[in-house]
């Protein structure tokens, strides 16, 4: 806001609705983008595995159970791993009743649909790349989707996507196949260790239970991948005092379920 620039303040964080508006709609669906787009969230996050048939699909664990009636349609697939399970198999799943009846019949969205979506809204997305580790390869598979998506085009990449993962090692691949793309690493690092993060990624992105200003200005201090300022973007975010906190520590970004709520508190 002008009194805010005026007082020569940080702006305002950027919102970015945690895997959709997920406080009002169930998590990583299209119907979830839908509300982040009704309350005016300008970013949204997601999470991204692959199934066993090699589509990519938004879903938080690695088990399909807990967000879909998984176990009733294949009762025999314990413990439903999604890696375990092909796309067309997934795409019969309902990802919406576990959270309001409402939403029956809502699905786990591929990556290609997820992408539709946020281009219909002209939203921003910060994708997670989710465990990694059990899905070798996936960072070039992901990056083929969003080139096939035209989400890489060179003048508008770093506008509206980013790429993070708690592992460090699928950051630093991102990086080396496609050094246009800005990326986040998840977590809380040593500041001693910011200088070597630096060299692959643009973000520093840890919980909000154990952020301080000391490290929000730590952060700040380094460059990153582009030669930008490092930023950070801290989760998850809920309620207006934490909101507020965190605001005032100068962080860039605010990962939240709620992001009407954390808009009314730090403005922007
Ligand atoms: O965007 C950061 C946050 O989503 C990381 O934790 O478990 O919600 O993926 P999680
Ligand atoms: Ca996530």
């Amino acid at each position: 806001s002008p009194a805010r620039a005026a007082e020569g303040a940080a702006p305002a964080p950027v919102v970015v609705a945690h895997r959709g508006a997920s406080g009002y709609a169930p998590e990583n669906t299209l119907a979830a983008v839908d509300k982040a787009a009704d309350l005016g969230a300008e970013w949204v996050e997601n999470d991204v595995q692959r199934t066993k048939d090699g589509a990519l699909v938004v879903v938080h664990d690695d088990s399909l159970q807990r967000t879909t009636d998984v176990e009733e349609v294949f009762p025999d697939r314990a413990p439903w791993k999604v890696k375990d399970f092909t796309a067309a198999e997934i795409a019969r799943l309902d990802a919406g009743s576990w959270f309001d009846p409402k939403y029956a019949g809502a699905r786990v969205p591929t990556l290609e649909q997820y992408v539709h979506r946020i281009d219909q809204h002209r939203q921003k997305l910060l994708l997670e790349i989710k465990n990694p580790q059990l899905y070798p390869g996936i960072e070039r598979d992901i990056l083929k989707v969003l080139t096939d998506e035209g989400w890489l085009d060179p003048a508008h990449v770093r506008q509206r996507l980013i790429v993070q993962s708690f592992d460090a090692d699928s950051v630093r691949t991102v990086h080396q196949l496609a050094p246009a793309v800005k990326t986040g690493l998840l977590g809380t690092p040593p500041v001693a260790d910011l200088p070597a993060y630096a060299a692959f990624t643009d973000q520093i992105n840890p919980s909000h239970a154990s952020l301080t200003a000391d490290y929000v200005t730590a952060v700040h201090a380094f460059k990153g991948a582009h030669g930008k300022r490092l930023e950070t973007f801290t989760w998850t975010v809920n309620d207006a005092a934490a909101a507020r906190r965190v605001a005032g520590y100068g962080v860039d970004g605010i990962i939240t379920n709620n992001p009407d709520v954390v808009r009314d508190a730090v403005g922007g």
